[in-house]
């Protein structure tokens, strides 16, 4: 019998809280910018999946490749009874690390923790339709500020996928991975995925494809807070732009205002003036080298214990204990 409870720790109103704070400090900052959890509405998360299919999208593929050859080596080295995953696991690679703990023998609980209640709940209750016997305890919390994760019962695997520690400025990620570190147990191990450092023109076009989805999905963030905090964004006034930071590796997502405007946000009272050209910063997503990820991960009293990429050497995936 398979068993699915969902934890809050956010405040129903967390949401708009925390948006509002965001977009004020955000948008009158120089230069502005958004933090890039704000892109993943109903729309984003959609316009995202679609990204993940892109023949310019490589890092999905590529880790799913990874986790296809190592999910089982990763059971037995790990022999977790608890997988736990930041961001709700409705992904492919969440069942590749479910299937190879369940055909292990040791799987007993599956702990999401995910900001969005929706997201727990599509994937919390697929999963214990997929595996019978199976406890899920979601968490409704923002894992950059804290997991709250269930008392410990055994090994746990944290499975932090995607790359999506790249979209933390770097002195963010440190915070992170110390808050990670001291969630974690002797016998618990971390699996990070990390997209690696390539030649730039591969990069931006992952972040520009030709089909202009990810356009769409940066646009997105606009649509967002004007449904939100009724603001007067017209999207088609901002171009998309995706760059390549050779100094910090990292691509950089912006909107560029066409033209001199002024946007109304009436929920903060605050009108945003942007100049002609003026670029509003919506995601830096890190690309990172073995020996980054090793030094960043030992400086939070984690250790670099395997060290995995796909076939071309385009995406990374570690494993790690405390
Ligand atoms: C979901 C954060 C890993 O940074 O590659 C995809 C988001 N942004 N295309 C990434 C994203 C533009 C993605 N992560």
């Amino acid at each position: 019998m398979s068993t699915y409870d969902l934890t809050r720790l956010l405040p129903a109103d967390h949401f708009s809280h925390a948006l509002r704070h965001d977009v004020r400090s955000g948008l009158t900052a120089s230069p502005k910018w958004l933090p890039p959890k704000w892109f993943y509405d109903a729309r984003g998360s959609e316009l995202f999946e679609e990204i993940t299919r892109l023949p310019e999208y490589y890092p999905t593929r590529a880790e799913r490749e990874i986790l296809t050859a190592r999910a089982a080596e990763i059971a037995v080295l790990t022999k977790a009874r608890t997988l736990v995953e930041l961001g709700s696991g409705s992904s492919e690679k969440t069942r590749l690390l479910l299937d190879a703990l369940r055909g292990l023998g040791t799987l007993e609980t599956y702990v999401p923790v995910d900001v969005s209640e929706s997201a727990l709940d599509a994937a919390g209750h697929a999963l214990t339709a997929e595996y019978p016997g199976l406890a899920v305890h979601a968490v409704l919390s923002d894992f950059t500020k804290g997991l709250g994760l269930p008392p410990r019962g055994g090994p746990r695997l944290v499975a932090f996928l995607g790359g999506t520690l790249g979209n933390f400025l770097p002195e963010e990620r440190a915070a992170f991975l110390r808050t990670l570190r001291g969630a974690l147990e002797p016998g618990d191990a971390l699996l990070l995925g990390t997209d690696l450092v390539k030649d730039p023109a591969v990069l931006v076009a992952a972040y520009d494809d030709a089909a202009g989805v990810t356009a769409e999905f940066n646009k997105n963030v606009l649509n967002v807070l004007d449904r939100e905090l009724d603001a007067d964004f017209d999207p088609d006034a901002f171009e998309h732009v995706a760059l390549w930071d050779a100094d910090r590796e990292w691509i950089e997502m912006r909107l560029r205002s066409r033209r001199a405007q002024t946007v109304k946000i009436p929920a903060l009272d605050l009108p945003v003036h942007f100049d002609a050209g003026e670029e509003l910063r919506t995601e830096v997503s890190a690309k990172f080298r073995r020996e980054r990820v090793a030094d960043e991960l030992a400086a939070a009293g984690l250790r670099l214990t395997e060290w995995w990429t796909d076939g071309s050497g385009r995406f990374g995936l570690s494993l790690a204990t405390p």
